[in-house]
């Protein structure tokens, strides 16, 4: 069997992974794993752009108090601090090393609007292409610097006396003294999703067999506006749509959200919901577009999208329904990205920072991406290497038969249905009940004989697993974990509390100490 040595591993090729690299190569051996192309990931479609204050108008007090409401309280709040206050120097790292940021004609940063934001502060690039541009320019600078191998499938974390000493793949095996997890998010296990079809989970299924702790993993996001035609999801159409004056409407043309305070820019969960419902009365939604001046010229990515899906751009409505797009839990991790399991770190969607707290605020991923990628590279710069390579045990976990698994699409079916926008009890129980054959057999390693594809179900089935015992320990409806047979959380006050904190400069210390309540329930659902 093949074997190469690094200081560092990295799995995955999204902001976070690209990131990490960028920081480390000039000082360690960085060797970067993706399953397909290192140019495709959930970062490199991103539409929206990346949150920070930067507005005359705004502060990091702010814009921490629109995450602590979009995600109900549930966060790390010194994590959050740590985000936010990174942001804007950040995105000026970022334009030096070549991110071809948008600019108002007075030359400053174009700052867009998205949901739950109380100001315009949303910096993005190309239009509506804001992670492309990231991503081609993270790769440009990493030319020459570290080893990129692609079509490489991580199959099984390897660990020597407890510590992670790399990773068993399709091609071999790989060993490092550290390994950072960057393979992204699940929302393959939906029928409707925003992400990348290598979307399956693999970086959550590789750290719980290995041990490590998961937390809220029942905060599932659903995106409203996915482009929805014909019974296929051809595409995201980006919040920033509605940031520019879009609404979204029935097939009467009656505005859907305008009962709400916030109105199409209420948090995802909220809108989602919306829309699912009419979807379950058996009529469609609309995206109304025809309010935004040059739609083609801001959102040329978007408008592509919509002429693939033969979608008439000079009437501009848009068919749209919520889908899967981004896991606000994930590998626990404290605030150097390390997890429970020495040696093995984890950024981006897989990583639960406890900075999206139950639902993540818009344009906050890419942001974690590079803020906790940088605290990645620090820790890992700053620690001494401990792996004898001599010791080092190539012996693998015993690798299981050929079994009958269901396809994606049953599970996906499945998924959509029983642990959806809306689930509860009842339902969760069945689809426990749907995976409890498979469980067996994929909380164990996939055999690196079987394909990509095999590893990906077993990996998908796996995370499904841990979706559902999570949403069921969870016993309230709270952001991206809506039980029908729990209320939700008093919406309008917290809609209060969040319109109040729009509008006076130092009500900061009063949202801030709204973050205690239920913190308790945190860890209801931590998973190891
Ligand atoms: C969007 O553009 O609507 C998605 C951005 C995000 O998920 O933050």
């Amino acid at each position: 069997m093949a074997s190469w040595d690094a200081d560092v591993l990295i799995i995955g090729s999204g902001i976070a992974g690209l990131m990490a690299a960028h920081l480390l190569a000039d000082k360690k051996n960085v060797i970067l794993i993706t399953k397909s192309n290192v140019n495709r990931s959930n970062s490199s479609w991103a539409q929206g752009g990346i949150a920070a204050a930067l507005g005359t108008d705004d502060d990091w007090r702010k814009h921490f108090a629109d995450t602590l409401l979009a995600g109900l309280s549930h966060h790390v709040d010194e994590h959050v601090e740590i985000l936010v206050k990174r942001a804007p120097s950040l995105i000026r790292e970022m334009e030096k090393i070549g991110v071809p940021f948008d600019k108002s004609k007075d030359g400053t940063l174009s700052l867009g609007m998205e949901g739950a934001h109380s100001r315009r502060r949303i910096v993005h690039a190309n239009g509506d292409q804001t992670g492309k541009a990231f991503t081609e320019t993270l790769i440009h600078v990493l030319k020459d610097r570290v080893t990129f191998l692609e079509e490489t499938t991580a199959i099984q974390l390897l660990k020597q006396e407890d510590k992670v000493v790399g990773v068993l793949t399709d091609k071999g095996v790989f060993q490092a003294p550290k390994t950072i997890l960057a393979t992204g998010g699940a929302g393959q296990l939906y029928e409707r999703t925003s992400n990348v079809p290598e979307a399956t989970g693999d970086g959550f299924a590789l750290a719980y067999r290995a041990g490590a702790t998961l937390a809220d993993m029942e905060f599932v996001q659903f995106h409203p506006t996915i482009l929805y035609r014909e019974g296929y999801a051809h595409g995201l159409i980006s919040e920033a749509v509605r940031g520019e004056g879009a609404v979204l409407v029935d097939e009467e043309g009656t505005p859907i959200m305008a009962n709400q305070p916030l109105k199409d820019l209420a948090p995802r969960d909220i809108v989602s919901r919306e829309i699912h419902r009419k979807y379950c009365e058996g009529k469609r939604v609309f995206l109304d577009c025809r309010s935004i001046p040059n739609f083609s010229k801001r959102f040329p990515g978007i408008s592509r999208i919509c002429e693939k899906a033969s979608i008439d751009l000079k009437q501009l409505l848009l068919p749209v329904a919520p889908g899967a797009h981004f896991v606000s839990g994930g590998v626990w991790t404290n605030q150097r990205g390390q997890t429970t399991v020495d040696n093995l770190y984890a950024i981006g969607e897989v990583a639960c920072t406890g900075v999206h707290g139950a639902n993540r605020l818009a344009s906050n991923s890419l942001l974690e991406g590079l803020v906790f990628a940088e605290a990645v590279a620090k820790d890992i710069l700053h620690s001494k290497p401990t792996i004898d390579y001599m010791k080092f045990d190539k012996k693998v976990a015993n690798h299981i038969k050929e079994h009958m698994l269901p396809s994606k699409k049953e599970l996906q079916e499945k998924m959509t249905l029983l642990v959806g926008i809306e689930r509860n009890a009842q339902t969760l129980k069945e689809m426990k009940q749907w995976l409890l054959p498979y469980i067996p057999i994929v909380k164990l390693s996939p055999s690196e004989k079987v394909s990509k594809e095999k590893v990906e179900v077993q990996n998908m089935l796996l995370v499904a697993w841990l979706m559902t015992c999570a949403a069921l320990t969870r016993t309230e409806s709270r952001g991206g974990h809506f039980r029908s047979d729990y209320p939700v959380l008093d919406d309008k006050k917290w809609l209060k509390t969040y319109i109040k904190s729009s509008l006076e400069q130092d009500s900061f210390i009063e949202v801030h100490s709204r973050a205690d309540i239920k913190k308790e329930k945190r860890y209801e659902s931590v998973i190891n």
